[in-house]
């Protein structure tokens, strides 16, 4: 397959993955969000093939050292065929790996992340997605981001919102280890006209913080803002897939 092949197979995948009606009134943003998926799967895919042993980033001492153990994270969970993997064994990987995962994004010291685990989850079990990295997300908002709850109709979200998006990847051998943590933050007015105020960051499973948006690697942020961009209207949300949604 060459690239412009390639590259239209990520677009179609990415539409068909998020509906008819989103492509539909994506259409006139093609152009755009044809340029953010491309940058932000490279992006991703970069990140992970750091994942299996994070060799090009410093390490840190702690929890990271568990994964490098034989007994640690990655053996431990491994699925005989991740092929058919189900709603109920994505939630048991999950719920084995996430109190690790609290401990790691909170080596970061960025806001919310060091107790999004206690906010409400918006999906009853982590679901499948291709435009954050073929991995598992779950995702979370803090009590002032209480409208998301009411998905399409939540309107423009209040200042000190929080969303929180994390992963796990599931390797084509069967084995779980933590992927990276997503958040947005709603700033105050004029912090970032583009984003619509949103602030995006990305951690890395070691902890390590990736971006975020008006600070450290702002530019490698900029992929976020762009993609989510093409829900404008509807305060920059694209919302979880219908089917994996709970209230
Ligand atoms: C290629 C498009 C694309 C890119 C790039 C992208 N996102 Fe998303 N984002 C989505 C879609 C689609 C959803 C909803 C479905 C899902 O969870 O996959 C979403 C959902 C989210 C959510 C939950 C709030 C919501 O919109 O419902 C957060 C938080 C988030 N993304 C953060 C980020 C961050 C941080 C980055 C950059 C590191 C990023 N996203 C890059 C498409 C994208």
């Amino acid at each position: 397959m060459d690239r412009t092949h390639l590259l239209q197979s990520q677009r179609s995948r990415y539409f068909c993955s998020t509906g008819t009606t989103r492509a539909i009134h994506m259409a006139g943003l093609a152009p755009i969000a044809f340029i953010a998926i491309t940058i932000g799967l490279t992006a991703v895919a970069q990140e992970t093939e750091r994942d299996p042993d994070f060799s090009d980033r410093p390490v840190r001492t702690g929890p990271i050292k568990q994964a490098k153990d034989p007994s640690g994270p990655r053996r431990h969970f491994r699925l005989k065929n991740p092929a058919l993997l189900t709603g109920e064994d994505a939630e048991r990987l999950y719920t084995e790996l996430k109190s690790d995962m609290a401990t790691r994004y909170g080596l970061s010291g960025q806001p919310g992340v060091v107790n999004y685990q206690t906010w409400k989850r918006y999906n009853r079990v982590p679901y499948p997605s291709v435009s954050h990295g073929n991995r598992y997300l779950s995702n979370y908002g803090n009590p002032a981001a209480a409208a998301y709850g009411r998905f399409e109709q939540a309107g423009r979200l209040p200042v000190g919102s929080i969303l929180a998006k994390d992963s796990i990847t599931v390797s084509k051998n069967g084995q779980a280890m933590p992927g990276a943590l997503f958040l947005m933050e709603k700033m105050e007015s004029g912090f970032n006209y583009v984003s619509g105020d949103w602030r995006y960051t990305m951690i890395m499973p070691d902890g390590s913080l990736f971006g975020t948006t008006n600070g450290e690697g702002t530019e490698r942020v900029r992929f976020c803002i762009s993609c989510h961009l093409a829900v404008e209207q509807q305060d920059h949300l694209f919302f979880i897939p219908e089917e994996y949604r709970q209230n």
